[in-house]
Order: structure tokens, then sequence, then C-alpha cells
């Protein structure tokens, strides 16, 4: 962890109390000039931080703006997911940032976060939209030991993650509908790509981008999306800290993902089912060129929807689109 990281954590912690230069000095192992120093830092960035000459430090306020080191402050333990976070103000895609450093042989667990994107893409070669310092536009780069038809596993896992944090923050619990879509009161709030590199017998990498569009107001919505998505905000009224969401998304994705390694998937997607709104339904879903319908039982092993058809044939979908649900 940074010294920024710590500093954070350790005032974050005492809450609304003080911490001492000499506290912080000891737990960052650098002198009390350095702390000082590095306070100034924060609070060029936003962070409200009171000194008192008797009694120390005190965050009174946490700036809405992505930080790295904030991220990493909030989470209590880092196996894999945010070992190292990126932060940029604009990117084309933070798929593309981090497949360049998939190329590049970087460790997986690396986190790329884009304030804006001027080519956020979205599942089928649809656009995203991605405007400056609304949401958490982000993607991470893994290297599981899966066969490429498993690498649903990773967008269901991640799928379940996003709900279970999204839903921390509002009233009633956000759904899932498939294959990734995370739905709050009927509409879209968050959506989840997941583009693998992959040999016949093996993934060489997959890159998992979450969109979450979280203090968007209506105008900020572009005009063709307003009966479709939503954000966060604009469910609930309340401003998100969305470095305080994400931690809590990248700390739950991080012990989905070691389930995965573990070969536990299935307690991933039992959660999964539970909060998919398709599951259970008569529904029409679009693959490709294909019409499916049928009634959605379950996920199976690999993550793929399984739908059984009116003869009674069981049909395993990967991907596509629901176009009608009963
Ligand atoms: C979908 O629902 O179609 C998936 C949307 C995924 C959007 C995210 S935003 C961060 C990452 N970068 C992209 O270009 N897309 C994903």
């Amino acid at each position: 962890m940074t010294t920024d990281a710590k500093i954070l954590k350790a005032l974050r912690t005492a809450s609304s109390s003080y911490v001492s230069g000499a506290e912080l000095a000891a737990s960052s192992q650098i002198s009390r000039a350095a702390i000082w120093s590095r306070i100034e830092e924060l609070r060029q960035l936003g962070y409200d931080i009171e000194a008192s000459p008797h009694l120390g430090y005190r965050l009174k306020n946490s700036p809405d703006v992505l930080l790295g080191d904030d991220i990493i402050s909030r989470i209590e333990k880092i196996n894999i997911i945010g070992r190292e976070i990126n932060v940029f103000n604009q990117t084309t895609s933070t798929n593309d940032v981090v497949e360049k450093m998939a190329v590049d042989g970087v460790a997986e667990g690396v986190v790329v976060f884009a304030e804006s994107q001027t080519k956020g893409r979205g599942r089928l070669g649809r656009m995203w939209h991605s405007p400056t310092g609304k949401g958490l536009w982000f993607s991470i780069l893994l290297r599981p030991t899966l066969h490429p038809p498993t690498a649903m596993q990773l967008t269901i896992a991640a799928a379940t993650s996003t709900r279970r944090a999204i839903s921390r923050f509002t009233k009633t619990p956000a759904i899932i509908k498939w294959p990734n879509d995370i739905i709050l009161n009927g509409k879209k709030v968050a959506g989840i790509l997941n583009e693998i590199s992959a040999e016949m017998d093996r993934i060489k990498y997959a890159i998992l981008g979450i969109g979450i569009n979280v203090n968007q107001e209506t105008e900020d919505l572009p005009d063709e999306l307003r009966n479709v998505a939503t954000s966060i905000k604009i469910q609930t009224g309340q401003t998100i800290n969305r470095c305080e969401l994400v931690a809590s998304i990248l700390a739950e994705l991080d012990s989905e993902y070691n389930k995965i390694k573990e070969g536990k998937f299935n307690t991933i997607a039992d959660e999964w089912m539970q909060f998919c709104e398709t599951i259970g339904k008569q529904v029409t879903i679009r693959v490709g060129g294909r019409i499916i319908q049928g009634r959605a039982e379950s996920v199976d092993a690999d993550g793929c929807l399984l739908v059984r058809k009116t003869h009674g044939h069981l049909e395993r979908i990967v991907g596509g689109d629901v176009i009608l649900e009963k």
C-alpha cells in the first residue's frame, strides 16, 4: 500500500476523530514532515483534511474524484484484483488500454479506470455512453486457468459482485437480466463486457469491462436511452461516492474470482440465479440471427443459460439478448 493509501485508511478508520502526526508517521514509516507534505498533496486533490497542532489530522470530506490510493485504502485485503490501479482522465475504451497491458505481459489483477471514454463500447458492437466524472468505467485484466467455453463464469462473477455492491446503496435490491445487465427498477444501471483472447484449449487473458451509471441526472442521459437506462443517483436521489462503490465491487469480485479458481463457481451461480429476473420466466432471446423461445431454467457449470424449449429440448445459450420476458 502506498503512503497516501495508508494515510487515507488511517484517517477514515478514525472516522471523525483526529489521528496524530506521530501515529501516521509510525504506521507509514516516514517522518512527520513527510506526512505533512503528503497531507498537503491530498489537499491539492480536494481532500478536506483538518490539521490541529495538538490533536493531529482529521478527514472532513473526500472529493468526487477517482483516485487509486483512495480505492485501495477502502479495501480490507486484496488478493489479485486491484493489486495495481491506474486512473486515466480520458481513454478511448478502458478495455483497449488493458488489452495493450495484457499483450505487454502485465500481471493479472490490474484495474484501469477512466473519468471518460471517447469510444466506450458495449456488447455486440454497441456504443457505451461514458460521460466525464459521472460513472464508473473500468476494466480488469485476468489470466484465469479456464477453458474458453467457461469464460462466462467470469461475467457471472462480475455481475454478481456488481449487483451486490450496488444494492448496498439502494432500498430495493438491484437485479440481473441475462446475460449481464444490472437493473434498478426496470432500467439498466450497469453492464459488463467480457472480452477474451484464447487458444483452443486455454484462455490467454480476459478483460472484464464494467460500466456503471452512478451520478448522472436524467438530463445527462442521451434522449434515446432515457426509457431504458438509469443511474444510481436517479433511483436513490443520493450522490454516491464512486471510490466507495468501486472498492466494494473490487473486494467482492476478488473473492468471487478466488472461488472460481478453487472450482467453486456453483456458489456464485446460486446467488446469480437468486437475483436474475430471467430465471424461471418464459423468454425470447436473440442469439446472432436466431430467436430462441422457452423457459429460462438455470445457468450451467460453465455459466451458460439453459432454456427449456416448448417441445422439451434444453438449449444452452451463450450471450444473446433477452428481447421479451413474460
Ligand atoms: C454492455 O452492457 O453492453 C456492456 C457495457 C460495458 C461498458 C464498459 S465501460 C468500461 C469498459 N470499457 C468499455 O469500452 N466498455 C466497458
